[in-house]
């Protein structure tokens, strides 16, 4: 059976990857029974890309390991693990938020998993109202649409199962130790490296979808490019590894690490099976923490999270709560964590 010229150059890209030598230009279209002109335009659109792969006559083609940062659906696709997770995939170098096509593709039908990323946002939608800046070129922007038949009051769980996905991924893909602010803010090294913004559509008492949309800064270069407001609190992958990360590839291990968390999540319908990782790497705990409650701030320690992802917090006055997000935030005493 033919396949379609993005499977093609998807494949293409995995041969050449695995090889890690030249392949003839003969052993291409013969492998994938398409003619060397074929060949050669998949190789043309995976340099415009951003591939960097040479060509040498009579040797074929060779991908350099670790250069540029090539960002593209292929890419993405190429490297994901899932059976659901992003496998229809939207790819766009710019757009206005992907939550917001993940929105429409979701009123259009679209499947249970459907994944749209974007190398850059003119209108990225951050918590709070705020909005959400995504310089061209450097950052990461996902969102995925999920269709399930639990309760509207499971849902806003599914924000620290990203986070805790994003965390496996991000650790995977640089090898630096991540944290967790309650309740979904990825940081290293105390800074906040990752924003995820949760929305869902309800009718009734049934959820119709729910968009999980992923912020994470790759590649800025110097603090100077973030937003003033933000500066001291937020760092990059770049900053922290001083070397440049491959976009496809961080997406494309926080779908894969999602898909394995979200389907243990989903046979529990609750945290239990998570909550000592997530515990393990949060920030707060065992720390003095503020509660910015709107009917009134406290102050005391940080426990963990329980299995529906209420932060237990030990006030001044000896009671234990459980905090639930929404409206309320916790902050560090001493400084942003
Ligand atoms: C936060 O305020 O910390 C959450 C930021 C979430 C940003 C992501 S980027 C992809 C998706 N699309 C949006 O418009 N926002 C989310």
């Amino acid at each position: 059976m033919r396949s379609d010229a993005k499977t093609d150059r998807a494949t293409i890209l995995a041969l050449l990857a695995e090889r890690r030598d030249f392949v003839t230009g003969v052993e291409l279209s013969r492998h994938f029974g398409v003619s060397r002109t074929a060949v050669h335009k998949h190789i043309k659109k995976l340099i415009e890309d951003g591939y960097a792969i040479e060509s040498q006559k009579g040797r074929g083609y060779l991908l350099r390991p670790g250069q540029g940062d090539a960002f593209s659906g292929d890419g993405i696709s190429i490297l994901l693990d899932t059976k659901w997770a992003g496998r229809n995939l939207l790819f766009k170098d710019t757009t206005g938020s992907t939550n917001r096509d993940v929105m429409d593709l979701a009123e259009d039908g679209a499947p249970h998993g459907t994944v749209v990323a974007a190398g850059h946002q003119s209108a990225g939608r951050g918590r709070k109202g705020r909005s959400w800046q995504s310089p061209v070129g450097s950052t990461v922007s996902f969102s995925i649409l999920l269709r399930p038949d639990y309760a509207p009051d499971t849902a806003p769980m599914v924000t620290i199962v990203m986070a805790m996905a994003v965390m496996r991924a991000l650790k995977k893909v640089t090898g630096l130790e991540t944290a967790v602010k309650w309740p979904n803010d990825v940081l290293i090294n105390g800074k906040k490296v990752c924003g995820i913004l949760t929305e869902m559509n309800v009718q009734g008492s049934s959820i119709r979808y729910v968009v999980i949309g992923v912020g994470v800064n790759v590649n800025i270069e110097k603090a100077e490019d973030f937003p003033e407001e933000i500066r001291e609190k937020a760092t990059s992958l770049y900053l922290e590894t001083g070397e440049k990360v491959s976009r496809s590839r961080v997406t494309a291990e926080c779908c894969n690490a999602f898909e394995e968390l979200y389907d243990i999540f989903s046979r529990d319908l609750d945290l239990r099976s998570l909550t000592e990782e997530y515990n393990s790497l949060l920030v707060s705990a065992g720390k003095p923490v503020r509660v910015l409650d709107p009917k009134g701030e406290y102050t005391g320690i940080s426990g963990g999270i329980d299995r529906l992802g209420q932060l237990s917090v030990k006030r001044e006055d000896g009671e234990t709560v459980r905090v639930s997000g929404g409206e309320v935030s916790v902050r560090g005493i001493y400084g942003y964590v």
